[in-house]
């Protein structure tokens, strides 16, 4: 029975039992806790969490899901894949463990003919959590089995939470007994054997923390009683299909057939080692597909790390099946083709998804060329020593140095017999980030350690933050700190910490740089050089005293510059706009990675591959100022996550929203919504203008864009108006005839530069005439061997060619030129026929230059030509065409 067949059937009887039908979410979820979507339930937690009320009671999918911390073991076993696909139902508050056993079991024993996988009972095994004696009594109900069929297991295999605070419960497994070939009777833990394929969870506790799989603490019962249950459809299509393993199905084999052709080896040949690579090739190369087509790009942190993990390991095994050319060009069509029988975007976005998969390809091959040639020194170092052990130091090196991942350099080690001093490489590791975070904070202002910060925070409660309000207020001084440790006051020109009851300042955060402004105390003033929140709650403004002493007591007023904030507020509200005009021009999965705006100033990076064209920068400029003309309404509001996602507001990768309300800033309507705390104009007019300034890379699979928002951006413009004003008098025409007139002179320029060309020639040939009569007789052949400084190649062989024309008609004649042009010689020899009797060739005269000009050529007997790049002996070789004549002729 074939995959898809699997899954139809699946979500029918569901369906005929009255569950509602719902699409695999993607595998990205706005979940903090989770990279990717693990399980069928993951889509329906706030359902399960009673957060949210389901539009139905009872549900069924077929969901994609991504889990990688079993890496290693892919390949190795029957049944571990990056990525997978879980059947699964799902009752909220509704029916609960009778009914959810009841429609299993149905399904499972079922024969093929009326819709079922006719698994045989007698090889079933329920299995239940060990104190769950309500279970086993359905179960033996249920099914007639004897109670010796009915596995009781522990919390690891039969307590199911999400590994983090979440729901959960006890569940039963089914299990089929493969046979003895696969394990000893009985053993439960011989997972080959007693193969799991269905988990139903009884979904009844909320769970506050969670230690281990054994180790956690529950909170509570759950609002509702609820089932959750996850089918490995891999794992049924092994069993229907009767092969060995998941990687073997219908949907998986092919790649592994292409593979073999690419790389002439056998799969399943008895090399255990290969068919573990052939295996880790299909696995990988259908989840980093998969990962792609949800938007996931390569990069070095989260989500971006495990799929450039994927893609890397993908590509590495065909190298150690000695496929060596790029593979994914070959394997990923040959996945798309089968998943896309499910997952139709696989084609509709192709293009993108190969353009994202194949450049880190070629960015790995890169990595891998440098870095390997580093490594097998190493490693033939270490054995020379006769150690075992690769220092942290070189496989930090290679990481820092190579961008070698730690995985790699620990495969490669284990490859070549070594080990790795893995936490020597931790440690140096944690330094170098140590280090990182000092200049980060040096660069910041000398703050003090968090220590200092929380104890104010505990002391005063958080600042009454107003930015959003209002530019100017009041304030009590609250802690004064230089160097970070309190102090009473600052000197005029010092600089130090201040921390205020409220503020109107805005801390730098979201990209948006810190507000500028002042702060005015009795008999003087500080300037605001920066303001951070070292710890959440807690703003703190740098200052310098620029009038007068400081010593905190009575009130100051705070006072954010207004043109700053001005600034500021156009170019963040600019920087949304941009990155919806980008999503208008590249599509939806051109997504912010990073940004920074100052006042006039934006930039904006983007996960994308390719440059962008003119024409897209174009357009994205356009479509950004025709949202800026349009004066659409900008407004903010709060709400919870889930409610913002709804929304279609855009959160950022990575990012942890651990506010229980978060705020969205909409640009027109749905036209732009993003989880942003900036500060924003009101309309978008105020933006004033967004030029874009700039298109670049940032590092791989990433783009910047760069732009200027209002007085900057129209100052930039003028600036640009006053380059043409200065050329259409220098060229006394109109900005509109500036084109066409520098398009003529660059064209009559060249044509005057072909006429020079000319002249040249002809001067040249011009000596030719007087070179020819100049000839001397060797052995009487005529010869003329002439240096030509200052002409090319081109121009030696017509020099050579018109001498040997000159020379007298039916005698012995040779023309030999050498050129010297930018540190090389050329040389062409022309020999006519008469010389040609005598014994003289023109291939053989090039060729004894050869070794005197630090060269080489050669050609026929009439004509030869050669070079070298040693200019200095230009005089000894026209010498030595002397003596080859005379003793070719004179012999
Ligand atoms: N959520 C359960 C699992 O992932 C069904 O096994």
């Amino acid at each position: 029975m074939d995959t898809a067949e699997i899954r139809r059937r699946f979500v029918a009887h569901f369906e005929r039992a009255g569950h509602t039908a719902v699409p695999s979410a993607s595998l990205l979820v706005d979940d903090p806790n989770l990279l990717f979507v693990n399980a069928g339930m993951v889509p329906f937690k706030p359902y399960f969490l009673g957060q949210e009320t389901p539009p139905y009671s009872t549900a069924t999918s077929v969901q994609k899901c991504v889990r990688t911390p079993d890496i290693e073991d892919v390949g190795k076993t029957t049944r571990h894949g990056t990525f997978f696909e879980m059947c699964g139902n799902f009752s909220f508050g509704d029916y609960f463990k009778e009914r959810a056993i009841e429609l299993a079991w149905d399904l499972v024993t079922k024969p093929v003919a009326d819709g079922g996988w006719g698994f045989d009972e007698a090889k079933l095994y329920p299995s239940v959590y060990v104190d769950d004696h309500e279970a086993v009594e359905l179960w033996r109900k249920i099914t007639g089995l004897p109670d010796d069929r009915i596995a009781r297991l522990g919390k690891s295999e039969n307590y199911w939470s999400m590994g983090v605070p979440g729901p959960g419960g006890p569940c039963s497994e089914i299990l089929i007994d493969r046979g003895p070939a696969y394990g000893a009777d009985g053993d439960f833990s011989a997972e080959d054997r007693y193969l799991e394929f269905w988990n139903l969870v009884f979904m009844q506790d909320e769970l506050s923390a969670v230690r281990s799989k054994e180790d956690f603490d529950i909170a509570g019962s759950l609002p509702k009683k609820n089932i959750d249950t996850g089918m490995g459809l891999e794992r049924v299509a092994f069993m229907t299909q009767g092969v060995e393993n998941m990687y073997e199905i219908d949907v998986m084999f092919p790649v592994i057939e292409r593979a073999m052709e690419m790389t002439g080896r056998r799969y399943g040949a008895g090399d255990a080692g290969d068919d573990v690579l052939f295996r880790v090739v299909a696995d990988h190369v259908r989840s980093s597909m998969m990962l792609i087509s949800d938007g996931v790009t390569p990069g070095n942190e989260a989500r971006g790390y495990v799929l450039r993990r994927l893609l890397r390991r993908a590509v590495r095994s065909m190298r150690l099946l000695g496929y060596e050319d790029p593979a994914l060009p070959e394997l990923m069509p040959i996945s798309r083709d089968k998943m896309g029988e499910t997952y139709t975007e696989l084609h509709t976005d192709w293009d993108r998804i190969a353009r994202v998969a194949f450049a880190e390809e070629e960015a790995f091959r890169k990595t891998l060329q440098a870095g390997t040639q580093i490594f097998d020194l190493a490693a033939t170092e270490v054995k020379q020593a006769g150690a075992t052990r690769l220092s942290g130091e070189k496989a930090f090196a290679l990481h820092d140095t190579y961008g070698f991942p730690i995985d790699l350099t620990l495969e490669m080690a284990a490859e070549a017999g070594l080990s790795v001093d893995e936490e020597g490489f931790r440690n140096l590791m944690s330094e170098q980030r140590e280090r990182a975070k000092a200049d980060a904070r040096a660069k910041k202002g000398q703050h003090a350690d968090t220590g200092v910060y929380r104890g104010i925070l505990d002391t005063n409660g958080p600042t009454n933050w107003l930015a959003y309000e209002t530019l100017e207020t009041e304030s009590t001084p609250l802690a004064l700190l230089s160097g970070g440790a309190p102090v009473s006051s600052l000197a005029n020109g010092e600089v130090g910490e201040l921390v205020l009851d409220r503020t109107p300042f805005y801390a730098e955060s979201g990209g948006q740089v810190a507000d500028a402004g002042t702060i005015e105390f009795d008999g003087g003033r500080l300037e605001v050089i920066d303001v951070q929140r070292p710890v959440r709650g807690l703003v703190v403004h740098q200052v310098r005293v620029v009038d007068g002493e400081f010593a905190p007591g009575n009130a100051v007023h705070a006072r954010v510059d207004p043109e700053w904030r001005t600034g500021a507020r156009q170019a963040h509200s600019g920087t949304h706009v941009v990155h919806a005009a980008l999503r208008d021009v590249l599509g939806p999965t051109a997504l912010q990675s990073g940004s920074y705006n100052r006042p006039g100033y934006l930039r904006l990076d983007f996960g994308w591959t390719k440059s962008l064209t003119p024409d897209q920068v174009r357009e994205i400029e356009e479509i950004s100022n025709q949202a800026l003309r349009a004066d659409l309404p900008v407004g903010w509001q709060y709400m919870t996550l889930p409610e913002a996602k709804d929304w279609g507001a855009i959160a950022l990768f990575g990012e942890t929203y651990d506010a229980e309300k978060v705020r969205v800033v909409e640009i027109g309507g749905p036209w732009s919504r993003e989880l942003c705390g900036g500060t924003h104009v009101d309309h978008s007019s105020q933006i004033g203008t967004v030029v874009v300034t700039g298109e670049s890379s940032v590092g791989s699979g990433n783009r910047r864009i760069e732009a200027l928002t209002g007085v900057e951006g129209f100052a930039y413009l003028a600036r640009e108006r006053d380059v043409v004003a200065q050329l259409t008098a220098m060229l006394k025409t109109q900005p509109g005839d500036l084109v066409p007139r520098v398009e003529d002179m660059v064209e009559r320029l060249r044509q005057a530069e072909k006429e020079i060309e000319k002249v040249r020639v002809a001067q040249l040939l011009a000596a030719a005439g007087s070179l020819a009569e100049q000839a001397r007789v060797v052995h009487g052949v005529h010869l003329v061997a002439h240096r030509a400084d200052g002409a090319g190649g081109g121009d030696v062989r017509t020099l050579a060619l018109d001498i040997r024309g000159r020379l007298p008609q039916g005698d012995p004649g040779v023309a030999v030129v050498l050129g010297v042009t930018d540190g090389k010689v050329a040389a062409v020899a022309a020999v006519n026929d008469a010389a040609r009797d005598r014994g003289v060739s023109a291939n053989q005269l090039i060729r004894a230059l050869g070794p005197l000009l630090g060269g080489k050529g050669g050609g026929k007997d009439d004509v030869a030509q050669g070079g070298g790049t040693d200019t200095t002996r230009v005089d000894e070789a026209l010498a030595l065409v002397e003596a080859e004549v005379a003793a070719a002729a004179g012999a």
